[in-house]
């Protein structure tokens, strides 16, 4: 980590870049109706626990909670005493209220025409068998889970039995090898997997029982492993494995939800760390649940009863956990879930998905936007995409060009874009506009959300001023803040509360423009230091995307005699754009007319592809070990390891 204070050259060459003049007002109607209004800032700053016990108050309690935080820094707690059903919550509330017909997903498999819908009522049903499963599984409150599945409904239906009976599940991302699996599986003290035998990517089954079987023969805390059969490939049986439709079909679908207290945990999710293993980061039950459903009412302006939602993420990452599980389905939300690529079997497959379910409101990230950008206007062009009203971005800064293209092409012109900032370890959305109050900049997350306490500090931890630039921290507990990391008391207070004395520490660098707005610039360790300038990754390869040939862009710091580090950019031009031998010196121009001349790269590559973790991170990493003539790191975590290859083939032998 370098954790400069951005230098006066800095805030210069960020003013630059921020000066971004285009704003985007609320549409009228949206403003009009919309859930939330301007007052609930003022709400909350006057009676900030007051404004989360209402929120919380969204919610059904067994019993009322007597303390609505205990703060003993860094270890908070909500809603003491308070009991609540996370799966009652988000099921069964529902169906007794009557709109159990109403449907919960619009499930969309990958192989065309491969569909199922669950109701409110059908879900209730499966997650009752379920929960009645892992109880004759042995499986019981405080225990850990490990759920290792494609997207399919029943990775939300085991998320949800785990709830229900207060086990503590810990979904791995599908994408991940043995290794990954049986490492989390091992932290977390697992004694259940549940997966399933594969499931359909880029037009083939792709087989995941394997991987499990690897991962459990270094596991024998495993009793048992609960197997889908999704695509009906070959598998090995094991004496742990039992049947999901043998097992489950046959349960009662009658299961009365216990009451949890309310700092019960509910999951662990593992985040990787910039050093050593990965982070086992754990949530509990009635903040988490208060937060998710209050941002996703709120950031999305949810009306269950006319809207259709989409979240495209993985429900392997937070986001799909808090924003396809938790806060839809506690919102009594109509959601749809896509298992497969955005390019199976065509690129037009998410307009084609927003078309067929008129979906109302879509949730993606800015990698996914830019390659839709790179793929061409033409594809989102040819499908109606009048039924969206609000669209959302998440997990990287978005870069001015990629928002104003999404509100365009996407978006129509009408349609407000949030770009929500949080992470894993905060749970829920923190820093974002609302859709019908705020005049939003493309490329800024704006705000922090009512009830929320963030700011920008130096490297003293003193306040910015306006214009200023530094580390974001957030100064107040949160409700769905994560509780600690699993069995590392120590490593819970060094990562995120050592930094800056009695606030929380995220990692990232921002800004704070003249009018108070905020700007996040991504990890504090993406910031490079040339000729003693900080420049932030995220500036030069904002610069480089606004130019209209280039449709992404990574930038590097690597190792140079001279300026001690040097920007080195990997750029994919837009499916239109011819590669032409100047086209490195046109670049580099627009990025020093753009930044002023610190910012020139010193080279610039322009690459079929970039290396990406699963989540849609770039992996700079690897790009520094080419930026200077390294044997590349570990590929593991890379969503598709071929990508390096394809890069190396693309340089000139002696840069
Ligand atoms: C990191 C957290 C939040 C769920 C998905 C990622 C970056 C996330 C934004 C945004 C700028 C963002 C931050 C953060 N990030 N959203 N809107 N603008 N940066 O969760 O894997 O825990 O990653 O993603 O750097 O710290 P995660």
């Amino acid at each position: 980590m370098a954790p400069e204070t951005p230098g006066r050259e800095t805030q210069e060459t960020l003013s630059n870049l921020l000066h971004e003049t285009r704003r985007f007002a609320p549409p009228a109607g949206l403003a009009a109706s919309a859930n939330v209004s301007a007052d609930a800032y003022e709400e909350a700053s006057g009676d900030r626990l007051g404004f989360w016990e209402r929120a919380a108050d969204r919610l059904s309690w067994g019993r009322r909670w007597d303390t609505t935080l205990e703060w003993t820094p860094p270890f908070a707690k909500w809603f003491l005493g308070g009991t609540l059903n996370v799966a009652y919550n988000c099921v069964d509330r529902h169906v007794e209220a009557g709109r159990g017909d109403k449907v919960a997903y619009h499930w969309e498999g990958e192989p065309d025409g491969d569909t199922r819908t669950l109701t409110y009522s059908d879900l209730l049903r499966e997650v009752s068998k379920a929960a009645n499963a892992l109880t004759e599984l042995g499986v019981g409150k405080g225990d850990r889970v490990a759920i290792y599945m494609p997207m399919i409904p029943e990775l939300p239906i085991a998320m949800l039995a785990c709830a229900r009976i207060g086990a503590i599940h810990s979904v791995v991302f599908g994408g991940f090898s043995a290794s990954a699996l049986s490492g989390r599986i091992q932290d977390a003290d697992a004694k259940l997997v549940i997966t399933a035998d594969g499931g359909y990517r880029r037009g083939a089954p792709s087989a995941l029982k394997p991987t499990v079987d690897e991962a459990v023969a270094e596991c024998p805390g495993i009793e048992h492993v609960l197997v889908v059969r999704r695509t009906g490939q070959d598998v090995q049986v094991t004496d742990k494995d039992v049947w999901w439709h043998e097992l489950v079909d046959r349960q009662s679908d009658a299961h009365e939800a216990p009451q949890h207290d309310a700092e019960d945990p509910l999951y662990i999710l593992y985040t990787s760390g910039t050093t050593g293993k990965p982070k086992g980061i754990l949530h509990t039950t009635g903040g988490y649940l208060t937060q998710t459903s209050w941002t996703h009412h709120a950031v999305f302006d949810l009306k269950p009863e006319s809207d259709v939602y989409w979240c495209t993420a993985d429900i392997g990452w937070v986001t799909g956990h808090s924003y396809i599980v938790y806060g839809p389905l506690t919102n009594g939300a109509t959601s749809v879930i896509y298992e497969g690529t955005p390019d199976t079997p065509h690129k037009g497959r998410f307009w084609e998905v927003v078309q067929k379910y008129g979906v109302t409101i879509l949730y993606t990230a800015p990698t996914a936007i830019r390659t839709f950008m790179k793929w061409g206007d033409d594809i989102p062009a040819k499908f109606d995409l009048s039924s969206l009203r609000v669209l959302g971005s998440v997990g990287e800064p978005i870069n001015p060009e990629a928002y104003v293209w999404y509100r365009e092409h996407i978006g129509g012109e009408r349609c407000p874009v949030v770009d929500t900032w949080w992470q894993t370890e905060t749970g829920a959305i923190m820093i974002s506009p609302l859709p019908g109050v705020t005049a939003a900049k493309p490329g800024a997350a704006m705000r922090p959300l009512p009830g929320i306490v963030a700011d920008v500090v130096d490297d003293q931890g003193a306040s910015v001023p306006d214009g200023g630039g530094g580390f974001l921290v957030v100064r107040e507990p949160w409700p769905s803040m994560l509780r600690g990391i699993w069995g590392d008391e120590k490593r819970y207070v060094d990562t995120y509360w050592s930094r800056f004395d009695g606030m929380y520490f995220p990692g990232d660098g921002a800004k704070r423009d003249e009018d108070g707005d905020l700007w996040l610039l991504g990890r504090v360790d993406d910031v490079m230091l040339v000729s003693g300038h900080n420049i932030s990754t995220t500036e030069v390869e904002s610069a480089l995307v606004s130019h209209p040939k280039v449709a992404e862009a990574a930038v590097v710091g690597a190792t140079d005699p001279i300026t001690g580090q040097a920007i080195v950019a990997f750029v994919i031009l837009r499916g239109s754009a011819e590669e032409s031998a100047d086209i490195a010196k046109e670049l580099r121009d627009h990025v020093a007319k753009a930044l002023g001349p610190i910012t020139k790269p010193r080279q610039i590559l322009v690459v079929p592809e970039l290396p990406k973790t699963r989540s849609g991170k770039i992996m700079r990493r690897l790009l520094r070990d080419v930026a200077e003539n390294r044997s590349i790191g570990d590929v593991t975590t890379l969503a598709d390891s071929s990508v390096m290859n394809l890069i190396s083939e693309k340089l000139p032998s002696a840069p």
